[in-house]
C-alpha cells in the first residue's frame, strides 16, 4: 500500500485550495479498499473535489477513491441497465452515454465531479436529476467492510439531497452506481427555457441526445466558470425554499423576484411553499461580479464562488458567510451552503 506524506490537495479539489493532506493514498479497488478499513477506519475521502471548500489541512489519512471501469449489465430493446465505478469522471460518463445512443443523462453534461458522489447531493440541472436513473448504489460499509446495496428509493432522494447526506452520513464509501438509461425512444426534457432558446438559435426542431448536450453544455460554458481556469464548487448555496405567504410579502417590495414551484416525491406542487433562485437574491444584494483579490462571486452567476487562484478556504467561507449576513437582513431568507466545508 503506497501512503504518501505531505501531499497538496490542490489538484484534488475544483476549488483549487492549497492545503495539505498528511498522509495520502490512491484506491483504484474495492479489494485495496477493504484492505485499507481493515488497518485504519477513520479516514477523509475525496474523489471527484467538486463539492468540498477545505479551509484546513487535513490530519487524518486522506483516501482518493480512483475506482474505474463501467460496464453493461443487461439490455432489451428500450434500455440499457449499466454500473459505473465510483472514481469515473461524470462528464465523460455522460458523453459516452450520448455516444452510445443511452438516454437520460444528457441535461446533466459538464457537471464536474466523479460517478461515487452523484448520488450524495443527488445532482441536478436544466429540468433533470439524477434520481430518475439511478437504480441502485453499491457502497462499502466502514465498520464492518461488508458490500451493502442502497437501492433507489432507500436512498431517499430529494432536491440537492439524499440518505448520504444524513441518516448514514459518513457510514458508507459509495464504490459504484447502477443506472437504467433509454435506447430507442428516449423521454428528451428540453422545456428548460435555456435549452429550449439554444435549440432555436441552432434551428433544431427534432433535438437527439447529442444536440440537447451540446446545448446544455454551451449553456454552462457560458454562464459557470470552468474550474480548470477559476477555481469554484458550481453553486455554493442551494435555492431556498420559502412560505408562500413570505413570498407574496417580498414581491410586494420586488415585484421582479422569481420563483419556482416545488415539486414534492409524488410531483405534487406545494401550495404552501416555492422556491427562490438564490442567484437572483445574491445579485440583488449587490455581490454579484465583486472581487476581493484572490476570490470573488462570479460575473455571470452570482450563486458561485471563485477562487481566481491563491485563495485560502477560510476566506472563501468568510464571504459566504457575509453573504448568508446580507441576504438574511435584506430579505429574511436564510441561504444554505450546499458545498460541504472542511
Ligand atoms: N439569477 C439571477 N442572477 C444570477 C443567477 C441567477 O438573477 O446571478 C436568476 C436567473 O435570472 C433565473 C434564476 O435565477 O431567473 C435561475 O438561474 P439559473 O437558471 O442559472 O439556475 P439556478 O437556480 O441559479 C440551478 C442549479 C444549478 C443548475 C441550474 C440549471 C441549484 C443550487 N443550482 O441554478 O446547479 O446548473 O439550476 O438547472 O439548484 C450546481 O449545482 O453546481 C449548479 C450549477
Amino acid at each position: 500500500m503506497n501512503i504518501q506524506q505531505n501531499i497538496s490537495l490542490k489538484s484534488y479539489n475544483t476549488f483549487g485550495i492549497s492545503v495539505y493532506a498528511k498522509r495520502f493514498i490512491s484506491v483504484t479497488s474495492v479489494y485495496e479498499l477493504q484492505q485499507l478499513l481493515k488497518i485504519e477506519k477513520d479516514v477523509f475521502l475525496i474523489s471527484g473535489g467538486s463539492n468540498i471548500l477545505l479551509t484546513k489541512d487535513i490530519e487524518k489519512l486522506v483516501v482518493h477513491i480512483d475506482i474505474k471501469g463501467i460496464s453493461i449489465d443487461q439490455e432489451n430493446n428500450d434500455a440499457v441497465y449499466i454500473t459505473v465505478n465510483a472514481g469515473e469522471d461524470w462528464h465523460e460518463f455522460v458523453l459516452w452515454c450520448v455516444s452510445e445512443n443511452y438516454g437520460g443523462l444528457e441535461n446533466l453534461s459538464l457537471i464536474p465531479g466523479n460517478v461515487g458522489t452523484c448520488p450524495i447531493q443527488n445532482i441536478g440541472a436544466y429540468g433533470a436529476e439524477v434520481k430518475d436513473t439511478i437504480t441502485k448504489v453499491e457502497t462499502l460499509n466502514i465498520e464492518t467492510g461488508k458490500m451493502v446495496q442502497f437501492s433507489n428509493a432507500a436512498c431517499k432522494f430529494g432536491y440537492r439531497n439524499s440518505i448520504f447526506k444524513n441518516d448514514v452520513k459518513g457510514k458508507y464509501i459509495i464504490t459504484s452506481v447502477s443506472f437504467q438509461l433509454t435506447k430507442n425512444t428516449h423521454n428528451l426534457n428540453s422545456s428548460y427555457g435555456a435549452i429550449e432558446s439554444e435549440l432555436a438559435s441552432k434551428k433544431i426542431k427534432k433535438p437527439t441526445l447529442r444536440d440537447i448536450s451540446e446545448a446544455v453544455i454551451a449553456i454552462r460554458k457560458s454562464k459557470l466558470p470552468d474550474p480548470k481556469e477559476i477555481g469554484n464548487s458550481g453553486s455554493f448555496f442551494k435555492n431556498p425554499v420559502i412560505q408562500k405567504s413570505h413570498f407574496l410579502n417580498l414581491q410586494k417590495k420586488h415585484p421582479n423576484i422569481p420563483s419556482y414551484p416545488v415539486i414534492s416525491s409524488d410531483t405534487k406542487k406545494s401550495d404552501t411553499e416555492v422556491k427562490v433562485p438564490a442567484g437572483w437574491l445574491i445579485e440583488q444584494a449587490g455581490f454579484k461580479g465583486k472581487r476581493f483579490g484572490e476570490f470573488g462571486i462570479h460575473e455571470k452567476q452570482a450563486l458561485v464562488l471563485v477562487n481566481y487562484g491563491n485563495a485560502s478556504g477560510k476566506e472563501i467561507y468568510l464571504l459566504a458567510k457575509k453573504i448568508q449576513k446580507s441576504i438574511f437582513k435584506k430579505f429574511e431568507i436564510s441561504l444554505e451552503i450546499e458545498v460541504n466545508v472542511i
